[in-house]
């Protein structure tokens, strides 16, 4: 079986972190989320992989690389522009030929992998084996009708009206009939080649699709709050492990932090993961919070957020809550007069300031 990860798209629900980055490799809990796909496809013994990439394929590339880390081949696909799920499949078809592939999308975290999903095709090979969750907001999703016995009846791509609360999780299993499949179908009303069209015409055709409930969390990482989410899930998960120095601070809980890192006169609670180079001086570092490598963090307070690598933070001693801050941001709080706020953002940035 190979494996196929989507890293294309825009991520237009992201920006402005995506303007400057491909949404696949922002980092949670320190590592790019793209990462958690591969490690998921090859945990389930798969050896050789592609990825699906669009106009950020030299940075997918660069942070990827030819896969010899994970001990698996990493081919790279060219898809000219974002033409839909099914249309990275097609442009695939060289790198796949006849074989069984789990498509993976380039956003999405499981926490307990994919292993048990691969084992389930194995032994009942159907055409196609998707993998279900139920959600609160199903219309944001491609959202599947199920029968008693489980067996999928009809999908539909992000319905205004749901007719069920179980939401396609973002990785499936198909066999070589998915290509005769997306051969048969066309662009949606959004102009793409949509996964669940082509699903359902192998239900409207008689083939097999069975589906598979996720049990442990899983986490499409398509919004903001959706990253302070994912990056929370993570650090639950998180041990321990003390590389950098600590001097005349309190560290309580599971606290992870790199070489070279120094935490100085702080307070840091766990579950954190700090980075390499990072240096925390007289701060507070709170529960659910990911420090990238080279960072700064003076004088400041920060909670359940996502700092990136470079970033830095200096007397910022109200507290940093929920945020996202991308790579070399600085906010730096100054004692002048007059008291003003100086901005210099990037287009579609957000500020939210409690008076
Ligand atoms: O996450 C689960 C959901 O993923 C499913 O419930 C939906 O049925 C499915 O359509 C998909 O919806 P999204 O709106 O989240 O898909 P998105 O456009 O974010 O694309 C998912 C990933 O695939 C993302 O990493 C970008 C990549 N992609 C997307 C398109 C449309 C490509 O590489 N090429 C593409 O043409």
């Amino acid at each position: 079986m190979k494996g196929l990860i989507l890293s294309g798209g825009f991520g237009t629900r992201l920006r402005p972190l995506t303007f400057t980055g491909a949404k696949q490799l922002i980092p949670v809990a320190n590592k790019p989320i793209i990462f958690y796909g591969i490690e998921a496809l090859a945990g389930a013994g798969i050896k050789e992989l592609g990825i699906v990439v669009g106009n950020t394929a030299e940075e997918v590339r660069q942070a990827v690389g030819d896969g010899s880390r994970w001990n698996i081949s990493i081919q790279y696909l060219r898809q000219e522009a974002p033409l839909g799920l099914a249309h990275a499949i097609k442009i695939s078809k060289g790198f796949l030929g006849n074989d069984s592939f789990v498509m993976y999308l380039g956003d999405n975290i499981l926490r307990d992998g994919i292993n048990d999903f691969v084992k389930n095709f194995d032994a009942h090979h159907p055409q196609s084996l998707i993998l279900l969750t139920e959600v609160t907001n199903p219309q944001e999703f491609g959202v599947a009708v199920v029968d008693a016995c489980g067996m999928v009846r009809k999908l539909i791509e992000k319905p205004k009206e749901p007719p069920s609360n179980l939401a396609l999780v973002g990785v499936y299993i198909f066999d070589q009939h998915i290509h005769t499949a997306i051969d048969n179908i066309k662009p949606s009303w959004r102009n793409e080649l949509e996964i669940t069209d082509a699903i359902q015409w192998l239900l409207d055709n008689n083939y097999k699709v069975e589906s598979h409930m996720v049990k442990g969390w899983w986490k499409d990482t398509g919004k903001p709050d959706d990253i302070i989410e994912a990056n929370l899930l993570v650090l639950e998960g998180i041990s321990s492990a003390q590389n950098g120095h600590v001097e005349d601070s309190t560290l309580n809980g599971r606290v992870r932090t790199g070489n070279g890192s120094a935490i100085i006169k702080s307070v840091v609670r766990g579950p954190v993961v700090i980075g390499e180079n990072t240096r925390i001086v007289h701060s507070y570092i709170g529960p659910f919070s990911s420090i990238g490598d080279n960072a700064v963090i003076e004088n400041s307070e920060i909670e359940c957020s996502v700092i990136m690598e470079g970033a830095t933070l200096r007397n910022v001693e109200k507290r940093i809550d929920r945020s996202i801050i991308g790579k070399n941001a600085v906010i730096n709080v100054i004692d002048q007069s007059p008291r003003t706020h100086k901005f210099i953002l990037g287009d579609q940035s957000y500020i939210e300031i409690a008076k």
